[in-house]
């Protein structure tokens, strides 16, 4: 593993192998046991677009591990004024050991990968975010036990949520079950690598249907980052897309519900069922940072 672009790229070998690293790295913070794993290491986290969990668990984490973290702003960056990504990577692969990214296009993650000559980090682009994903990994295993033999649901939009969790769960033995509307299912890449599994994947229009049994429920934002001009139209789009009681009711009585936050109450989500479930979100929140700790000493070590 070299970079972390996207959740297509891993291995079930090398989940497992952050996730267990991700669980003993929790464990010795928890227990002030010292894991300073990257001293004298620099991260440089290349924004975009805006965030609270990714950079405060990115840049909490770095410190933690003994190495010092950079907030780069594209706003100051003279990326944000057409320097390609190509000499941008050049560049900063002779300061830094390691970026993280979040922007709009892959293509720009994967250029950095390509240009560079250091660990690249995708914290969000509008394909995937699979930093996000190994933190729901790590919460669902705690809560669980085990991914191998779950039913993973998720009720929404097609989006990097949707893209990533469909790889993550369907790679660590989960069969996954999307509920989204017509014209908001994920792409064809996610779709065609999702076919692969037979029926451990489905993808319907029913969110009661789709959460049937199910061990997990998830959710996400209707409108993305990016996506704030449609956000009238989506809410159209995505009524009926809700994570409420009906759903709940469908799924396992010790089903979790997961969220990647920002929530927006009454939309994806009933105020009633997120609060119902809010240690188990907060928890997959916090889990960000033990999960981004274990990517970083496994990339940058
Ligand atoms: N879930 C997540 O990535 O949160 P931020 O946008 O706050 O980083
Ligand atoms: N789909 C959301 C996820 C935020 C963490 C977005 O891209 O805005």
């Amino acid at each position: 593993m070299k970079h972390l672009l996207k959740m297509l790229d891993l291995s079930t070998e090398e989940i497992t192998k952050i996730l267990d690293l991700a669980d003993q790295l929790k464990y010795e913070l928890k227990n002030n046991i010292p894991h300073r794993h990257l001293e004298g290491k620099t991260l440089g986290m290349i924004f975009q677009k805006s965030s609270t969990r990714t950079r405060v668990s990115f840049e909490t984490g770095m410190y933690q591990l003994g190495g010092h973290p950079l907030f780069l702003s594209s706003k100051d960056l003279q990326i944000g004024r057409g320097e390609p990504v190509q000499d941008t990577a050049r560049v900063l692969s002779r300061y830094l050991s390691g970026i993280m990214i979040r922007t709009f296009a892959q293509q720009e993650v994967d250029d950095l990968a390509k240009y560079g000559s250091i660990p690249i980090i995708n914290g969000l682009t509008d394909f995937a975010h699979p930093c996000q994903v190994l933190a729901d990994l790590m919460t669902i295993r705690e809560y669980k036990n085990k991914l191998d033999g779950l039913k993973f649901c998720f009720v929404g939009d097609g989006n990097n949520m949707a893209n990533s969790l469909t790889v993550g769960c369907l790679k660590t033995g989960m069969s996954v079950s999307l509920a989204c509307p017509e014209g908001y299912h994920p792409p064809k890449e996610i779709l065609d690598f999702a076919k692969g599994y037979g029926d451990k994947f489905e993808i319907v229009s029913d969110p009661v249907k789709a959460a049937e049994n199910a061990d997990v429920i998830y959710t996400d934002v209707w409108a993305s980052m990016g996506q704030e001009g449609e956000a009238e139209k989506r809410r159209k789009a995505f009524a009926g897309y809700q994570v409420n009681d009906a759903v709940m009711a469908a799924a396992r009585p010790d089903a979790i519900v997961q969220h990647c936050l920002p929530a927006h109450r009454e939309e994806e989500i009933t105020e009633k069922v997120f609060e119902a479930h809010a240690n188990e979100i907060f928890d997959e929140a916090e889990n960000r940072l033990h999960a981004q700790k274990a990517v970083m000493v496994l990339l940058m070590k």
